[in-house]
């Protein structure tokens, strides 16, 4: 059976979507097929793997014009495709908020897909509304990306897992938390420390949430994008590239 996995944080700039292409390309290169579904209408882990400007996304999926299978396309990276978004998902808040059943949504879309990946990869847009709500209710698991440099955290990563808690007893129970990546992590500053510091005490009954390998601020990370390559084809041996992969074996052992 394939895992679902959404990669969430209600806050932007965090990582979520470097992760989400990083980790399905690292689990894509040792053979998994992965599906990645960009569900932010943003669009950028579409642009990530080099996807601009189709003529159909997640969106044509979620108002029943058309199949996944349609929409899906491949990615530079082998083993991976994905299903991709463009700003025409921001409409469909709008549209599904008064709708009955509107937070299954998204998984209708993937339940005809099931079975023919090992891993699907949500990536979610900023913020705990009704498009992150659908991804929580599509999944298994759910990875909390967390970077390094913020304050009042802690009044914040309460709000997450609340409303976590809050799905897990009522639209999806079968929802558990992979954990948390620490992310953009410079050594240089306190503050990075202060945040590693802080959510290890915070989660000190529970150390397994937390992923082992941090990854680091690393200027590789942030260019990749814009060449439409994961990080594994764009610079395999920069110090990004060997965090995610070894990130990516913590993820497979966890979800
Ligand atoms: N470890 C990192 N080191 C350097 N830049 C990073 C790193 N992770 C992400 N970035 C960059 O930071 C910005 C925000 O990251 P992104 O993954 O898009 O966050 P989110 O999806 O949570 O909004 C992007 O420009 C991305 O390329
Ligand atoms: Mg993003």
């Amino acid at each position: 059976m394939g895992q679902t996995v959404v990669f969430a944080n209600q806050k932007g700039g965090v990582g979520k979507t470097t992760s989400t292409v990083n980790i399905g390309a690292y689990m894509a290169a040792t053979g998994r097929r992965v599906l990645l579904v960009d569900f932010d209408p943003q669009g950028n882990l579409s642009s990530s793997v080099g996807v601009r400007k189709q003529e159909r996304g997640v969106y044509d999926v979620l108002i029943g014009n058309v199949s996944a299978e349609d929409v899906i396309v491949p990615t530079p990276q082998e083993n991976m495709e994905i299903l991709p978004s463009d700003l025409r998902l921001s409409g469909a808040t709008v549209e599904l908020a008064g709708v009955e059943g509107r937070d299954h949504y998204l998984k209708k879309v993937l339940k005809p897909l099931e079975g023919r990946y090992d891993y699907i990869l949500i990536d979610c847009p900023p913020s705990l509304g009704i498009l992150t709500i659908n991804g929580f209710a599509a999944a298994q698991s759910v990875i909390v990306p967390l970077q390094c440099e913020f304050f009042a955290l802690e009044g914040f990563l309460n709000m997450l897992f609340q409303t976590i808690k809050r799905i897990q007893s009522s639209l999806n129970p079968l929802l558990s938390v992979g954990g948390i990546i620490f992310t953009m992590y410079d050594s240089r500053t306190r503050l990075a420390q202060e945040v590693i510091q802080q959510v290890k005490k915070a989660f000190k009954t529970h150390p397994e949430l937390l992923f082992k390998t941090v990854i680091p601020r690393n200027i590789r990370l942030s260019e990749a994008p814009s060449h439409g390559l994961p990080i594994n084809m764009y610079d395999p041996g920069c110090v990004g590239a060997r965090s995610y992969a070894a990130l990516t074996e913590e993820v497979m052992k966890r979800v």
